[in-house]
């Protein structure tokens, strides 16, 4: 029988090596994804920062297509950092979370004024870049640079709480969690370390029926010695958003259709809308009505149904209200007419995706 070196019995004395067990298990069943190089393949610390600021707020399955159109457009730091915001923020249309793309962009020209083309190599010089907070940050140290950091995700909250049966609820267990996590660091290969537990919590030790007969760890395994891994990790009760309510408008001039764009600062910075009333929890339709862009002779329609969207904060609804005008109509300060068939174009926001869908249905 051969014995894995993760597994040593030393003086009748067992002792489970979990770093080795992760990384026999990783090099194994690790996911094929566009960010992470051929096995001894080259580490482009481009395409690791590219790939974590984009899976940020968004999971592994939406942020592959958007990856690989970037990389084909910008292959480098230094072509992203040539490129136009508004360039960029068109082609992040749809990922969501813009304020991401405008400090991708950020970092970009930054890396090649301040740095010389090259990101720094190291947590701290990495968390001085737009856009890098403490996780990109140790994620980007680890996965690039194998600094002995472990960035602690939503998987491997799951995994390492479950190892150890972390009662403590998150978000309180976060530092606990954080300290677990280190020591499954490898000696070398941090990177794999951690990309190794994203991979197990997200194929087998999933927040719902985990295949524990096929986990790496399952003999270490608190939680499931205990039989009630499904329980964790333990959370705090959650406060739900509060419901905000508004109208949007919908208006047409023959192929063309009405457009703002948003304030630079806040939600949806600097994106394309139709225009809206306010979103507020104490709505009343006849005041969001009165918010309806001036246009001469408007006879407003109010479409059956809403549309709801949840932000992250909070969810909300939109009544519909279109409307065309005549051929000749100008739209009014700070708005402008653009050809339906382009608004591919536009950084329009998913919500506003599909409030159009629903005004021109
Ligand atoms: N989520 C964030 N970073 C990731 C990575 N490098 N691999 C898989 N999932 C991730």
């Amino acid at each position: 029988m051969t014995v894995s070196p993760a597994i040593k019995t030393r003086k009748s004395v067992t002792v489970v090596d979990r770093p080795l067990l992760l990384l026999d298990w990783y090099d194994r069943h690790r996911r094929k994804l566009p960010w992470r190089p051929l096995p001894g393949g080259a580490i482009d610390p481009y395409r690791v920062w590219l790939s974590e600021i984009m899976l940020q707020q968004t999971g592994v399955q939406t942020v592959g297509p958007y990856f690989e159109k970037f990389l084909a457009r910008w292959p480098s730091v230094a072509d992203l950092g040539a490129a136009s915001q508004d360039d960029v923020l068109r082609m992040w249309a749809g990922l969501g979370y813009y304020s991401r793309a405008r400090n991708l962009h950020a970092c970009a020209v930054a890396v090649l004024r301040d740095h010389g083309g090259a990101f720094p190599d190291t947590e701290a010089g990495l968390r001085t870049l737009p856009g890098i907070g403490p996780y990109t940050a140790s994620a980007i140290a680890a996965i690039a640079f194998g600094r002995q950091c472990m960035p602690v995700d939503g998987n491997i909250e799951r995994v390492v709480s479950r190892l150890y049966a972390v009662e403590e609820p998150l978000p309180k267990a976060k530092p606990r969690i954080q300290a677990l996590a280190t020591t499954l660091l490898a000696a070398t290969r941090a990177g794999d370390s951690a990309q190794a537990l994203m991979d197990l919590g997200s194929s087998i030790c999933t927040p719902k029926k985990p295949a524990c007969a096929l986990c790496p760890i399952n003999d270490e395994c608190a939680a499931r010695i205990r039989g009630d891994q499904e329980s964790f990790p333990h959370k705090a009760a959650k406060k739900a958003g509060t419901l905000r309510k508004g109208a949007a408008f919908v208006v047409t001039r023959g192929h063309d259709l009405l457009v703002r764009t948003r304030a630079e600062k806040g939600l949806l910075g600097g994106m394309t809308e139709v225009p809206s009333s306010e979103w507020l929890a104490d709505h009343d339709a006849d005041a969001a009505l009165r918010q309806a862009p001036a246009l001469k002779g408007v006879r407003w329609h109010r479409k059956l149904g809403v549309v709801s969207h949840v932000f992250t904060h909070f969810p909300l609804e939109l009544v519909v209200y279109t409307a065309s005008v005549a051929a000749r109509s100008r739209a009014p300060d700070g708005m402008r007419f653009v050809p339906v068939a382009t608004l591919d174009d536009e950084a329009l926001p998913n919500l506003m995706r599909k409030v159009i869908a629903h005004g021109l249905g």
